[in-house]
């Protein structure tokens, strides 16, 4: 507890350290600028007609793109040690330089595999099959469009997918139901970085999202992955992962996710919440009758592969993960019988901040449980648990004096 309590003192010293130098260090570099600025923009002015990387932005692609996926071929991501070839992520390279036995890839501690290819949640999963399966590696990597909704209350989950998923997926179709014409959540440069891998389509009806998608998209494969995500999920970036590199897998496929209610530290009491939510274009044909939308409004369908269990989790199911005010938006657009049950409580920011204090689902009664940041492994998406500061209110429960000290 205490040790906790002091490396947040140091982390938060640290933090101001690190903000004194660069204010310091930009006074610093911003004196020059004032004496040259008229000399650096001339020239600025006169390089840039020329440079064709920098007169065509990229930006998202829309319907009226034509996108070609490209094929990867996955050697560069093993290493060949004499007579085994080894997956780089999941194998003590290391250890195996020293010694000499390299008939046997050593894995690092939470891969699996006689190649060290299968994350823990992957491993374990094969595990529980009945029938086993033979696994085989692919010569080029699958690849992954990932399929999700966005609009104004999703643009933290998509922010962090994003971030999350990015070295994985190949494509995100980001799509919006154009209801009314109110503005398009792309504008003013949302998710920037990641534009050359943005697909964003207005459509008026989910329906007609596959038809727009397998148009834009070229040379779209049989055994291409589409993953489609309701409002709250982040798939595990090492489970979807192996699906790039591995053949003979059962489909569909279903993610058991972490419950995790406003933020991760908070556990709804159900623990985990199973989704649908991969398969490859060929069973969309085959085995779904093309009807993308009728999995996407969460129609039963069973799945044939469900990736992790009640300790390993194949992502996060993370609800009301917004700040109190965007919460209360999310309630409105929710059926009402979900809070109400019958005494009407006036639901405003300082009724949700006392639910996310306390740790009681937007029912108004039912307790959640702690998660513990320190101890456990699938606390949050890796890209939060290395980047804190980006939404430390879904990391630490700010509302509540409690979290500090523990
Ligand atoms: C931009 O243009 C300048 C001048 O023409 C050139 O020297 C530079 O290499 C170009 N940069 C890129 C990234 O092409
Ligand atoms: C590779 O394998 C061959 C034959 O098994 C052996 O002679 C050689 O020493 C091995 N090389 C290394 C670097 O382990
Ligand atoms: C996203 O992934 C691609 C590789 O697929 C990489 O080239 C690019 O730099 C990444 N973008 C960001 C912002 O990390
Ligand atoms: C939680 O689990 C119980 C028992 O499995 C189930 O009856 C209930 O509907 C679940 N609650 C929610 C909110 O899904
Ligand atoms: C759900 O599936 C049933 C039959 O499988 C179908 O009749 C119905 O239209 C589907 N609903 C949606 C919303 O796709």
């Amino acid at each position: 507890m205490c040790k906790t309590r002091l490396n947040l003192k140091r982390i938060s010293v640290g933090i101001l350290l690190i903000l004194q130098i660069c204010v310091i260090s930009l006074f610093f570099n911003m004196q020059p600028s004032y004496k040259q600025s008229s000399r650096s923009s001339v020239s600025f002015l006169v390089a840039t007609p020329n440079n064709k990387t920098d007169s065509k932005p990229t930006t998202y692609h829309t319907s009226h793109s034509k996108i070609l996926l490209k094929s990867i071929n996955t050697r560069k991501l093993y290493e060949d040690f004499n007579s085994s070839l080894c997956y780089k992520k999941g194998t003590d390279i290391k250890l195996m330089k020293r010694s000499h036995n390299t008939w046997k890839c050593e894995c690092l501690p939470g891969y699996h595999g006689i190649d060290c290819g299968q994350a823990e949640v992957i491993w374990r999963t094969l595990l529980t099959l009945r029938k086993p399966i033979q696994l085989k590696g692919r010569s080029f990597e699958r690849r992954i469009i990932y399929i999700f909704e966005i609009s104004e209350i999703t643009r933290t989950i998509s922010d962090i997918r994003l971030n999350e998923l990015n070295q994985t997926v190949d494509l995100f179709v980001l799509y919006e139901l154009n209801s009314d014409f109110m503005g398009n959540q792309m504008t003013y440069n949302f998710l920037k970085e990641f534009h050359d891998k943005i697909l964003y389509l207005r459509v008026t009806k989910v329906d007609k999202l596959w038809f727009q998608v397998n148009r834009v998209i070229g040379n779209l494969k049989q055994d291409d992955l589409i993953l489609v995500s309701g409002f709250n999920e982040i798939p595990n970036v090492a489970a979807l992962q192996f699906f790039k590199l591995y053949d003979n897998w059962p489909e569909p496929i279903s993610f058991r996710l972490r419950w995790s209610v406003f933020g991760f530290f908070w556990i709804h009491p159900n623990k985990t919440f199973l989704k649908v939510q991969a398969f490859t274009k060929k069973y969309l044909y085959e085995g779904l009758n093309n009807r993308l939308s009728s999995i996407i409004s969460n129609n039963k369908t069973t799945s044939n592969f469900n990736i992790g269990d009640l300790n390993h989790y194949g992502g996060w199911y993370c609800e009301f993960c917004n700040d109190p005010i965007k919460i209360i938006d999310e309630l409105n657009r929710l059926p009402k019988q979900i809070f109400d049950d019958g005494n009407a409580k006036t639901i405003d920011a300082n009724y949700v901040e006392e639910l996310i204090e306390n740790g009681i689902y937007i029912d108004g009664k039912t307790e959640l449980l702690r998660a513990h940041r320190f101890r456990e492994s699938y606390f949050a998406p890796t890209f939060l648990t290395e980047n804190t500061w980006k939404y430390d209110y879904l990391m630490l429960n700010i509302y509540s004096k409690m979290d500090y000290y523990e």
